[in-house]
């Protein structure tokens, strides 16, 4: 009789490679290994950085990673806010999650979440005591990097792009202009209360991306609190590297790297004027998001 689960029609290339996989598990197979075998799972995430895109949600990231309890969904998974990938199922979600032991949270970020209509209501349902982060930056910071991004990947396809100035005043009416994206996605109040329909204020933690880039530690620290785990990230796990301008992660004394070049980029020169001209814009509803949140920042 052929061994279970392995029938008289099986091909000889399958038997091959069950053999070459037995054969591996018994060599490779000491007790810890076959603990970890056993106890290592997918799971759903119990955190979700739901944003803000240029807020520094990959540094974020990558910095709780550094954590021994957190493990993270490297790509941006996009499953609530894209609905072919939604229709994929939990299933399908929970399968591009990393493998993790269960006493560990599995943190995922797709920026576009806190944006995208149907995506509160979405996460809802698979699990409404989830912990959703946000990591927001000065509102016209953030725009003026939103816009960097972009423009560097027209400059890429050899394209020309307007210059922000041009894109963030409407030319009929000389005001702010709402419908371009960098400058909506900067009022945080209207996206978090659309959120506020279906999750408590309790549930959401918002970090200083401006304060994670020039000293990340305090705000890490603020992360750890929030998800209720031991503190355990270090200074010894962050250091700032002079050429890079930027702090980078040291997770032991072989293994450390710096985000790649893509982030923190060089923005353009803003006109004094427009620039000023949008953070009176923003006030009002900055004013608001503190207010909310129950965070202050001193933006203008
Ligand atoms: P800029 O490119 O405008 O400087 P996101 O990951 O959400 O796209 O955010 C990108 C931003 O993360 C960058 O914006 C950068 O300033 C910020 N950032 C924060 N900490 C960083 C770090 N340690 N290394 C690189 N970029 C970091």
């Amino acid at each position: 009789m052929p061994p279970a689960g392995v029938s008289w029609q099986t091909p000889l290339h399958t038997l091959w490679h069950k053999q070459a996989h037995r054969l591996k598990l018994r060599r490779t197979n000491s007790t810890r290994e076959k603990l970890q075998m056993h106890h290592i799972i997918k799971q759903l995430p119990r955190a979700i950085i739901i944003g803000v895109r240029k807020g520094g949600t990959r540094a974020l990231l990558e910095m709780l990673s550094l954590h021994p309890a957190v493990v993270k969904a490297s790509q941006e998974v996009h499953f609530f806010d894209n609905d072919q990938n939604y229709a994929r199922g939990i299933d399908w979600y929970r399968e591009k999650m990393p493998f993790s032991f269960p006493h560990q949270i599995t943190i995922e970020k797709s920026p576009a979440y806190f944006i995208t209509e149907e995506v509160p209501e979405r996460i809802f349902k698979m699990n409404s005591s989830i912990k959703l982060l946000v990591i927001v930056r000065e509102p016209t910071t953030r725009a003026v990097s939103d816009y960097t991004q972009v423009l560097e990947g027209k400059e890429r396809k050899n394209k020309t792009y307007d210059k922000f100035e041009e894109l963030v005043i409407d030319t009929n009416t000389c005001e702010v202009n709402t419908k371009y994206k960098a400058v909506r996605t900067s009022i945080y109040t209207k996206y978090l209360e659309h959120w506020l329909k279906y999750f408590p204020v309790e549930q959401f933690h918002v970090v200083d991306g401006d304060r994670l880039i020039i000293d990340p530690l305090p705000e890490l620290k603020l992360v750890e609190h929030f998800l209720n785990l031991p503190s355990k990230i270090s200074h010894y796990n962050l250091y700032f590297n002079a050429t890079r301008g930027f702090f980078c992660l040291r997770y032991n004394f072989i293994f450390n790297k710096c985000l790649a070049g893509s982030k923190g980029r060089i923005h353009p020169d803003v006109d004094p004027s427009i620039k000023e001209k949008l953070q009176r814009f923003f006030h009002p509803f900055n004013q608001k998001f503190y207010q909310i949140t129950g965070r202050t920042f001193n933006w203008p």
